[in-house]
């Protein structure tokens, strides 16, 4: 008798779109009975969910790879899945790359892993990548935090961004619809659960695909709509939403965010390049001043939100000109943080295949001149914090130093300060922060300030003593 496979391993690559997939296949996983194994050496059954948003990120797939193709070649019984937008990417092509493999799964089934393994523990070698509609979640997530989780609200892309494989690996705009969304963070509080963010690679287009519409003939369903729908669900204190598009961005959301206590004064929109051309040739649908306008409107609103952001460098036919304008943005704006790429010209977009490329030199030397700008701009953000008293939902304890606790505030700034975890994990407390860094900060509690906390968690808590 084979000795049936027992214990699963996830290794997970990419953005939270790909970790709240894991999350999801690690339930499945736990639900048909495997345990989970930090080591992959371990572990009979390997998931890697991979991304392919840069070629970099790509290759570190196949080095993870390779080593266990190695390793099922003495040990035939181990089962190989490759998940995610690598898999969706090159599909069949992956299989005779590393023959080793058992599954290859695009991301819109990743809610579908049971039945694709009953198909591979049957002695099949399976690809699975075609366009579906996704299932509603039906496995419970193995969440690795306790205190805060992501939901996803649309899954895809219609957008057409000219450097982005994005839509080519998760497919088209699906929304899910809002007493789905509900229910799952409803389940969430009553775990304990006190901070949610919602998702979608563009959130702002949440709902355009729902049936529906409004007496003024817009859509029914839009994502300010949706918050004001979920924000009161009881014991969930926090809510985000990531990611933001510029094109789609409104003043209603703005006024909503405002307007809903739960919402956190903290915005992801991405504006990728700080010239106009250089945004036209990626097809992003907005100009640098209508981005400069977004933020403004924010702060008229939320004088004191952070505002993070992604950026590329070097796109093709990008001038010295048009690459210090970026830049100027950065300086301009005042970023809490901005995360930053040399551009890297992907399978399957457009901007690809065009001549005007540019050397790996000019790329690097660009993105150390805007880090640099980033990070001024995020220690000079930073500066505003510095004597104030901040909430801060406890998530974890400090891994590199175990007398403090790490947490953020609302403006989503990490931040440390001495205390115990036992005790503060899941609790919003006020912090006094007393020294400051480009991206994080230190802080002392406040001892006469009253934690508050989600009933759910404190509950949890007494049964576990
Ligand atoms: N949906 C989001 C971002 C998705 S991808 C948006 O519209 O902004 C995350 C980030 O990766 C992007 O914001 C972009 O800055 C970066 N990125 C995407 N494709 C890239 C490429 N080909 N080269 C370099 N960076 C890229
Ligand atoms: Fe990619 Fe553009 Fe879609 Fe973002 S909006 S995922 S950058 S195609
Ligand atoms: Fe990467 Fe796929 Fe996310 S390509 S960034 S894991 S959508």
């Amino acid at each position: 008798m084979t000795a049936k496979p027992r214990r699963y391993h996830i290794t997970t690559f990419g953005c939270q779109m790909n970790k709240a997939d894991s999350e999801r296949m690690a339930g499945i996983l736990e639900k048909m009975g495997f345990e989970f194994s930090e080591d992959p050496n371990d572990a009979n059954v390997i998931l890697y969910n991979t991304c392919t948003i840069r070629d970099n990120a790509e290759q570190k797939v196949y080095s993870y790879l390779g080593r266990q193709a190695d390793r099922k070649r003495r040990e035939p019984d181990l089962t190989l899945i490759v998940a995610g937008c690598v898999a969706q990417q090159e599909g069949e092509a992956l299989l005779r790359r590393v023959p080793e493999l058992d599954l290859v799964m695009g991301p819109q089934h990743a809610n579908r892993l049971e039945d694709l393994l009953e198909q591979v523990f049957d002695g099949n070698q399976v690809v699975a990548t075609e366009a579906v509609h996704i299932m509603e979640d039906i496995a419970k997530p193995r969440r690795d935090s306790k205190v805060t989780a992501w939901v996803n609200v649309i899954y895809g892309c219609n957008e057409r961004c000219t450097y982005c494989v994005v839509p080519n690996v998760r497919g088209v705009e699906q929304s899910r619809i809002p007493a789905a969304i509900r229910a799952e963070m409803e389940e969430l509080s009553r775990q304990g659960y006190r901070e949610i963010t919602l998702l979608g690679q563009n959130i702002d287009a949440y709902g355009r695909d729902l049936p529906g519409t409004k007496p003024d003939g817009s859509h029914l369903h839009t994502l300010t709509d949706l918050l004001y729908f979920v924000s009161d669900v009881p014991g969930i204190d926090r809510l985000r939403f990531a990611t933001s598009h510029p094109r789609y961005f409104t003043e209603r959301l703005i006024r909503a965010c405002a307007e809903i206590p739960q919402v956190c004064e903290h915005f992801h929109i991405p504006f990728q390049s700080g010239d106009n051309d250089i945004l036209k040739a990626m097809s992003r649908g907005y100009t640098q001043g209508k981005y400069r306008r977004i933020v403004d409107l924010i702060r008229k609103y939320m004088p004191d939100a952070a505002i993070t952001a992604d950026a590329i460098v070097g796109f093709p036919g990008e001038t010295e000109a048009q690459f210090e304008k970026t830049v100027k943005l950065v300086e301009d704006v005042g970023f809490d943080l901005v995360n930053t790429a040399a551009y890297s010209p992907r399978p399957g977009t457009p901007a690809a295949l065009w001549e005007n490329q540019l050397s790996d030199e000019v790329k690097a030397d660009r993105l150390q001149r805007l880090n640099h700008a980033v990070t001024a701009a995020a220690m000079s953000r930073s500066q505003r914090y510095l004597g104030r008293v901040e909430e801060v939902l406890v998530e974890a304890q400090n891994v590199k130093d175990p007398t403090q606790v790490m947490g953020r505030t609302r403006g989503n700034r990490l931040t440390f300060f001495k205390g115990d975890i036992a005790q503060l994990l899941g609790k919003i407390v006020p912090v006094k922060i007393t020294e400051i860094r480009a991206f994080s900060v230190t802080g002392e509690m406040l001892e006469n300030g009253k934690a508050r906390s989600n009933s759910a968690l404190e509950t949890a808590s007494v049964q576990a003593k």
